[in-house]
């Protein structure tokens, strides 16, 4: 189930200004193989967001081939600088990721790990600036405690897939997918260390900000 209807999703992505032709052929894959990119329109909001706050660090959990990472790069690229972290535990997909962000000029501004994204996160450097979640998602409760950690205070935490495809409102659903997302969700908007809204985007995209 769309959570937009098809004419808001087109109005929306033809809102976003134009993209970069490597990006427009990430796209292009992700349509013909059925690969689960964030979009332009998710995408161009995390951008937004990243420019808002004045983003250098970023650290991602769940990369792919590099497309939400690309929109991220243009953002650190324009703030001035700094360092984007790609982390998937496909090295097919990091290495194709390499090769578009190459492309697109991020070559300098990001870094890649081969491995399982929270456990990556666990050990890395922070504090990051934006943390994007974008795991399987019966682990995002789990990264949770750890996204808290290494986020800096007012940084924002981006968090993809929220209203999935609408399960979450099925009562009979209680896959740990659906479950993980469920709890997420809890765990975030009745906590007074987040503030946080889920901007019905796509699948659901939620945008919160530690506050302690
Ligand atoms: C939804 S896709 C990422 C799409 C990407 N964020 C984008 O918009 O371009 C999630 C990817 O992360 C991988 N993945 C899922 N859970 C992971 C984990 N715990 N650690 C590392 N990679 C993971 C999946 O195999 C898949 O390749």
């Amino acid at each position: 189930m769309d959570i937009l209807h098809p004419s808001v999703t087109e109005y929306l992505t033809n809102l976003v200004p134009p993209r970069h032709p490597e990006l427009q052929k990430m796209e292009a894959y992700a349509e013909e193989h059925d690969f689960p990119i964030i979009g332009p329109i998710c995408g161009h909001m995390c951008y937004r967001i990243a420019r808002a706050i004045d983003a250098k660090r970023i650290f991602e959990l769940g990369s792919g081939y590099g497309y939400s990472t690309a929109w991220f790069a243009k953002a650190v690229q324009e703030n001035g600088g700094g360092d984007i972290q790609h982390v998937v535990w496909d090295n097919e997909l990091s290495t194709k990721a390499r090769e578009h962000l190459n492309v697109m000029g991020y070559k300098d501004l990001v870094r890649y790990t081969v491995g399982e994204a929270i456990q990556a996160l666990s050990v890395a450097t922070g504090p990051y600036d934006v943390i994007f979640m974008d795991i399987d998602k019966q682990d995002y409760p789990k990264a949770l405690p750890v996204i808290h950690e290494k986020l800096r205070v007012g940084g924002a935490l981006i968090i993809d897939n929220m209203l999935w495809s609408g399960r979450i409102f099925d009562q009979k659903d209680t896959t740990p997918e659906t479950k993980g997302i469920r709890e997420t969700t809890g765990m975030i908007m009745n906590n007074d260390r987040w503030v946080a809204s889920i901007i019905p985007i796509r699948d659901g995209l939620l945008v919160a900000n530690k506050m302690k």
